[in-house]
């Protein structure tokens, strides 16, 4: 995971200013950030903090870690240097073989100050640098190295910037003056639209006038600038205290621009999407965390209107998931990064599936190494948990099945959603008597079970609590031991679906304290009862997932968590 930032320039630019670039990739981690420039090197637990000085510099790297190897230390942070100190690195992958290398390494003299896989990066340069030229020395890196990896690295005394990748995401932005590499185009969006992605095992040298790429063998290539015709701009809090809240808030608006989307500039791509589905004996999802209750979502409804469906969670994908050449696999993945679904969509292509993608974040790997690929359009999300990306998700999947022959009212949503809003001291009433429990269970069945699932998903990752979204079906197969007197139990209780009032009697009859979110009207005079007035249900689980997003939100305010960016996750994982 982690992001790197590297910037080179003729005119000297400010350090808070590439500080501020780092920042806009703190979603890939944010256990310790640093950056080096003209020999200060600075190397800090936490998030970025940015400088207050006014220097400049026309050269600096910069990391924002999620720790892998090595725990979160000052020292463990990055870059990482040579023991001369004149090679400074940033590195966002794993090394697998560092251990052996190190060993080889420290043989030779070299010193390590940290326990990361990638401070051997830095002594690696150092040592072939001995006896060979830098582009030497790279194509020899491509051979030894086994691994992921997205490297930028300066020499002292040198004038450029040394970019290498392998899997891990690398970008190259092309300003009037000013070239960056980062992890994603976040980095630099605001600055110019004209960018170069790498490709595996490529490597560039970037001077403060020129850049030139290379394969792994060293040998030159030609790479076309890709104009970004869309570019998400980087949101603020606004007035809220949160982005949670806020990007919970905007749901309506994202809905509405997605449908207008779906009906303009992404009609063309809707229509061979649709094709695709409809002429294919069998669609196969593949997806990670909220993606994947996403991707159950539509196995459902692609199922309803007679389309043969399944998912599978990313990770374990090749070993469950038998694909041929006349399979189709739809990825869901919002930051279009996530490493375990790459490496699915690798197997699947391999296998010769056709790959297509729902993603959010524009030109992303998974929208690049798909044959049609269809955007979200929910803007950029900052909270580490997906809320308003994961209810696009659902609303695209809808309009397709829509497509194919649901009848749902999808134009209705974004207004039910507001309608829902209002409902709002409800569900912090709701929070109140919750907030202080250890453990939850939450049920649905049909659709609601991968409504269930997100919840709980979302209560473990804000409120740090432990929370179980199940099917209400399988409760009793063993979970309901865990069921006592008091245990808060939320039922999600669409009227269509009789089976989950039966699965949520059982709990009740043990103790459990039921909180039941449903659309039956015949429930009223029942405490903990979150009325949702409407009778689709479809539209009913969509807006429930939107209770658990409220709930979740005011149970961690309660708590007192840190809201936005959780401990121990980042929200894109590029890491297996
Ligand atoms: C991380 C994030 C989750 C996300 C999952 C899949 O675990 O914290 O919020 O659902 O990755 O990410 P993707 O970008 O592929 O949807």
């Amino acid at each position: 995971m982690c992001g790197i930032v590297g910037i080179i320039s003729q005119n000297r630019f400010s350090v808070k200013d590439s500080l501020q670039r780092l920042k806009k990739l703190e979603y890939r981690g944010y256990d310790s950030f640093g950056y080096c420039y003209d020999g200060h090197l600075k190397k800090q637990v936490g998030e970025v903090v940015i400088p207050q000085n006014g220097d400049l510099t026309n050269k600096i790297i910069c990391h924002t870690r999620w720790a892998t190897h090595g725990g979160v230390t000052d020292k463990n942070a990055h870059p990482h240097l040579s023991c001369d100190k004149k090679i400074a690195i940033v590195h966002n992958g794993i090394i697998e073989n560092y251990q052996e290398l190190r060993s080889t390494l420290e043989k030779t003299g070299h010193i390590f100050t940290s326990e990361t896989d990638s401070e051997v990066i830095a002594h690696y340069f150092e040592e072939k640098l001995k006896s060979m030229d830098i582009r030497s020395a790279i194509v020899e890196f491509f051979k030894d190295i086994h691994g992921e990896f997205a490297i930028v690295m300066t020499i002292q005394g040198d004038n450029n910037l040394y970019a290498i990748k392998r899997d891990s995401p690398l970008v190259l932005g092309i300003g009037n003056d000013t070239y960056y590499l980062a992890s994603d185009i976040y980095a630099f969006s605001d600055a110019t639209n004209n960018c170069i992605f790498f490709e595996n095992d490529e490597f560039a040298i970037v001077s403060d006038s020129d850049y030139q790429f290379y394969d792994k063998k060293g040998n030159k290539i030609t790479k076309t600038i890709q104009q970004l015709g869309w570019t998400q701009h980087t949101e603020d809090k606004q007035d809220y205290d949160h982005f949670m809240i806020k990007e919970i808030m905007e749901e309506p608006t994202v809905i509405e621009r997605l449908i207008f989307s779906l009906k303009n500039e992404q009609k063309e791509n809707l229509n061979k999407f649709l094709e695709i589905i409809r002429s294919s004996k069998k669609i196969t999802f593949v997806a990670a965390g909220s993606s994947y209750h996403a991707s159950l979502f539509g196995v459902y409804l692609f199922h309803k209107v007679g389309v043969n469906a399944q998912t599978l969670i990313a990770s374990e994908f090749d070993n469950y998931v038998g694909l041929d050449d006349q399979s189709v696999v739809i990825a869901i993945s919002q930051s279009g990064e996530t490493m375990d679904v790459i490496e699915a969509l690798k197997y699947a292509k391999n296998k010769g599936a056709r790959i297509l993608s729902i993603v959010n974040v524009p030109y992303s790997t998974i929208q690049r190494m798909s044959e049609v690929s269809l955007n979200i359009y929910a803007g950029q999300e900052v909270c580490v948990a997906a809320t308003k990306t994961f209810i696009n998700q659902v609303v695209l999947l809808m309009y397709i099945a829509h497509l194919l022959g649901l009848d749902v009212d999808v134009e209705s949503l974004s207004n039910h959603i507001e309608n829902l809003f209002k409902t709002k001291d409800k569900i912090i009433q709701i929070a109140e008597e919750i907030y202080k429990v250890d453990d939850l269970y939450i049920l649905g069945r049909g659709i609601g079970y991968p409504i269930a699932r997100e919840i709980a998903l979302k209560i473990k990752e804000i409120c740090y609590i432990h929370a179980e979204g199940m099917m209400g079906g399988e409760l009793k197969h063993g979970t309901i031991a865990l069921i006592e007197e008091g245990t808060v139990v939320i039922s999600i209780m669409p009227k269509s679906n009789p089976a989950i009032y039966s699965n949520t009697k059982e709990v009740e009859a043990r103790g459990a304290k039921i909180i039941r979110i449903t659309n039956d009207i015949s429930t009223t005079g029942e405490i903990n009862v979150m009325h949702i007035k409407v009778e689709d249900e479809t539209i009913f689980c969509i807006l429930s997932t939107i209770v658990g997003q409220l709930l979740t939100y005011y149970v961690a305010l309660k708590r007192g968590n840190p809201i936005d960016k959780p401990r121990n996750l980042a929200k894109s994982v590029t890491v297996k």
